[in-house]
């Protein structure tokens, strides 16, 4: 079992490209309460969660909530994909802001199981060639999390070390 230490109060950022599971893991660690997805962003926004055009606003919606969130005290995680070093950047100023620790955890499967899923979805359109440039977004995030001032980077890798993780919140 791999154990995740993570502060009572964060901004925890999953990471990981589309069909990794982060919206899986989330519900499974955490409350619906404390999971800010993009997704449910776009909606809220643009009444389609794939609008990829609303992008922007869904965002900075997602970023004031993040912050009022933080201010209040409590713990918040973004369930997004964080492939971009510019995304992940909006999320550690959100959370230094604060005077909160970011947190990242990334979820990283084979390409090939994460097509397999996407395939099966019937709420993603995406290609192939999509899916693999986010693959190689993530390649060239990890490394680069703590340098961009993530104090924890927990890094899962493959099925069974997802599976088999549990998140201890540390007073
Ligand atoms: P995006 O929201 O598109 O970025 O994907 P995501 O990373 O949130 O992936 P999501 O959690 O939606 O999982 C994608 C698909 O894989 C879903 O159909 C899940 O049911 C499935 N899935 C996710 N995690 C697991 C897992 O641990 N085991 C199995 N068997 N299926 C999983
Ligand atoms: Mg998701």
């Amino acid at each position: 079992m791999t154990t995740l230490d993570i502060p009572e109060l964060a901004l925890v950022a999953l990471v990981g490209v589309s069909g990794s599971g982060k919206s899986t893991f989330a519900a499974r660690h955490f409350a619906p309460s404390q999971v800010l997805a993009s997704d449910a962003f776009r909606a809220m926004v643009a009444d389609d969660e794939n609008d990829q055009s609303a992008s922007a606003d869904a965002f900075g919606a997602l970023h004031h909530v993040a912050g009022v969130r933080l201010r209040r005290g409590r713990l918040t995680v973004v369930d997004a994909t964080n492939l971009q070093p510019h995304a992940r950047a909006g999320l550690v100023a959100v959370a230094r802001e604060h005077d909160v620790l970011p947190v990242a955890i990334v979820l990283d499967v084979p390409e090939a199981l994460a097509w397999e899923r996407t395939e099966a979805r019937t709420d993603r359109t995406h290609g192939r060639q999509v899916l693999a440039r986010m693959q190689r977004d993530l390649r060239r995030s990890s490394g680069q999390l703590a340098r961009e001032g993530f104090r924890r980077v927990h890094v899962l890798r493959g099925v069974e070390e997802i599976d088999a993780a549990r998140i201890r919140l540390e007073k």
